[in-house]
């Protein structure tokens, strides 16, 4: 398997906050590592042959990669913000390739039917006109002016909203979501998917979160987000084709599937292909 320029990309493996010295074995793209941290508290990240891999402790995760990154991990300034909370929802395990567990995460068009009267509901099924760009000078995918009526939409919201969407793809495995903030209308939620490619098929996915929300408990904020998750997780480990095929008309886009369209033709202008299908079987 020639995993090609994924390789440099930055991946998390696993949450800072629960690392000890004995470490948590794992998996990235097929390589066995071992993620821990040393006596002075810091993170490591090794390989099967003992070698160091580069390592970044940022969004309550630890980041690591096989090869040589180019670019410095991903910037999200709101993880900097005070009076923020910020959640390690922890590790759900799907057995699909990371490239569709990001694509389903893109997508509003489900809401109503896998999230059934949390993040959308019936009639309100229609998803209205949004923008769609691959910005050039941060090489990002971003969708903006997106709307969706949510019957709960947040832990922190009380009744349906029609809630307000930015998405981003700040690496080929990583995305961040902005959502309306109830309790603050003038910022954004932000909630992000981080996933770690075990194999091909194979991904951990580490959500995580940065809100304004200072009355529910935390407990509460990891369940609601891992509900979501959950649902999402038996949708996604049916997908046919397996891997994310990434030749335009293999599977048919409509409009509510703008994003993804984008997404993977970024994927295919960078040759990120681990966990793509590239010609029709
Ligand atoms: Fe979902």
């Amino acid at each position: 398997m020639i995993v090609g320029p994924m390789l440099d990309e930055w991946y998390p493996v696993g949450i800072f906050g629960q690392l000890d010295e004995a470490g948590r074995k794992t998996m990235l793209m097929g390589e066995p590592i071992v993620v821990a941290r040393n006596g002075n508290g810091d993170a490591r990240v090794t390989d099967s042959t003992g070698r160091s891999l580069p390592v970044r402790v940022r969004y309550g995760h630890v980041w690591t990669s096989l090869g040589d990154p180019q670019k410095e991990l991903f910037a999200i300034p709101e993880a900097d913000q005070p009076g923020r909370r910020f959640v390690d929802v922890g590790v759900v395990r799907v057995r699909c390739s990371p490239l569709r567990a990001v694509e389903n995460f893109l997508d509003i068009a489900h809401f109503p039917f896998v999230h059934t009267d949390i993040l959308g509901a019936e009639p309100h099924t229609e998803v209205q006109a949004y923008k769609v760009e691959i910005r050039e000078d941060v090489d990002e995918v971003w969708a903006t002016q997106v709307q969706f009526y949510q019957p709960q939409a947040a832990k922190s919201a009380s009744g349906g909203i029609t809630t307000q969407y930015m998405y981003r793809v700040a690496g080929p495995t990583s995305t961040v979501l902005y959502k309306t903030c109830p309790p603050k209308p003038s910022e954004w939620d932000v909630i992000t998917l981080f996933v770690q490619p075990l194999t091909e098929d194979l991904c951990d996915v580490w959500p995580w979160m940065a809100l304004f929300d200072d009355d529910t408990p935390m407990t509460d904020l990891i369940h609601f987000q891992q509900t979501i998750f959950l649902q999402d997780r038996s949708i996604l480990e049916n997908q046919v084709p397996r891997l994310l095929p990434l030749d335009p008309g293999m599977e048919m886009p409509t409009r509510a599937d703008l994003t993804s369209v984008a997404y993977r033709r970024w994927l295919k202008r960078h040759n990120f292909t681990y966990g793509a299908q590239l010609v029709a079987q």
